[in-house]
């Protein structure tokens, strides 16, 4: 069920496709893109990973505000879209929780694969790694995903990847084989 292209370049097989890792902070979005880099360099294709938290470090001041958001994901998944054209896998590591944002994201990109990591808010403020949504809950962080601002669930992804119940490695292994069929792997 392969659902990307695939082009031969010097002789080898070159697939091309965007994998849009969407979900809550604390989702466990980051560590599935660099498990999902590692299975797919393995397997002999160039990744390029864009995380979030990455992005929003080398370009500083990007704001949290509605407009701000949705401008960061378009040039995301502008970024995104060049280095596909150039024939690579690239993995976006981005809350990205607007559906509007989302579609336009898709838009702009040949193969897009929608991968919503399903980890439900309760349990994402249970493991709260980063201390940010008891923050947000006394109000220090304003505008926060799930607390102080939406988070709209894709209705229709390529990939569902549960977290609850299932190990690191387990919700990995479950990703890599979904994109692995979808890229013909
Ligand atoms: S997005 O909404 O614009 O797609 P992005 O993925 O780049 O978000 O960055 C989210 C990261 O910024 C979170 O993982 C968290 O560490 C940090 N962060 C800081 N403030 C906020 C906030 N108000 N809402 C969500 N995440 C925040």
């Amino acid at each position: 069920m392969a659902s990307v292209d695939v082009f031969l370049k010097g002789g080898v097989k070159v697939r091309q496709a965007v994998i849009w890792l969407t979900g809550l902070s604390g989702a466990g979005k980051t560590t599935l893109a660099r498990a999902l880099e590692r299975g797919l360099c393995d397997a002999g294709c160039g990744v390029k990973v864009l995380d979030g938290d990455d992005l929003r470090a080398a370009v500083p001041g990007i704001g949290f505000d509605h407009d701000a958001r949705h401008r960061h994901i378009l040039n995301t998944a502008g970024l995104a879209a060049d280095l596909e054209a150039q024939g690579m896998l690239v993995v976006v590591s981005l809350i990205s929780p607007y559906r509007e944002s989302r579609r336009q994201a898709r838009e702009k990109c040949k193969n897009f694969l929608e991968v919503y990591v399903d980890t439900p808010l309760d349990e994402c403020e249970r493991r709260d790694p980063k201390g940010l949504y008891c923050r947000a809950r006394s109000g220090e962080i304003g505008n926060f995903t799930g607390i102080s601002d939406v988070y709209e669930a894709p209705e229709n992804p390529e990939i569902r990847v549960p977290t609850i119940g299932l190990s690191e490695n387990q919700s990995a292994d479950l990703l890599l084989e979904q994109i692995r069929a979808r890229l013909g792997l």
